[in-house]
C-alpha cells in the first residue's frame, strides 16, 4: 500500500536486523558458514517460549541466524517437517516496534502477535503473517 510516508525518510524499515534459516543441526550449520565463509558466532541463545535455539552470526550490520527447533511441538519444527531447511523469515529493525505493529494492524494485514513481546538479545519483536506479506514471515526488530 502506498502511502504519504512510503518515501525513504518514512520508511519504518531502518536496517535488515536479520535473515533467519530453519536447519537441522545448527553445530553443522555453524561450522558451514565458518570454515566456508569465515563466519564466527556472534551471540547464541535457547528462545524456551518459541522452542528454538539460535546463532547469529554477524554480516556487515545484519546477521545470519540459524535457527533449529529444541523440541517437536516448536513452530520451526513443523516448518522443517513441512518445508525442509531452508529462509524461514526475514527480521526488520524498527524504532519503534508497537508503532510499526499497528501500523500493519491498520493497513488490514494479517499478524502472529497481537502485541510485541521480548525476542532475543533483549530485544522487542512482533511477527507479521506471511499470509497478507506476500508469503513471507516478517519479524519487527527493535533494538
Ligand atoms: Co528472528
Amino acid at each position: 500500500m502506498r502511502t504519504s510516508s512510503s518515501n525513504q525518510d518514512g520508511s519504518l524499515l531502518t536496517e535488515i536486523d536479520h535473515i533467519a534459516i530453519a536447519v537441522n543441526d545448527l553445530e553443522a550449520a555453524i561450522e558451514y558458514y565458518r570454515d566456508t565463509f569465515g563466519c564466527e558466532v556472534d551471540h547464541r541463545e535457547v528462545v524456551e517460549r518459541d522452542g528454538v535455539e539460535e546463532a547469529l552470526l554477524k554480516v556487515a550490520d545484519s546477521y545470519v541466524q540459524l535457527l533449529t527447533p529444541t523440541r517437536d511441538d516448536s513452530p520451526v519444527a513443523k516448518y522443517l517437517e513441512k518445508n525442509g531447511e531452508g529462509i524461514h523469515h526475514v527480521g526488520y529493525r524498527v524504532d519503534d516496534c508497537a508503532a510499526a505493529l499497528e501500523r500493519v494492524k491498520a493497513a488490514g494485514h494479517r499478524v502472529i502477535d497481537e502485541e510485541p513481546r521480548p525476542g532475543s538479545r533483549g530485544t522487542t519483536v512482533a511477527f507479521v503473517h506471511p499470509k497478507t506479506a506476500f508469503g513471507t514471515l516478517i519479524e519487527l526488530v527493535e533494538e
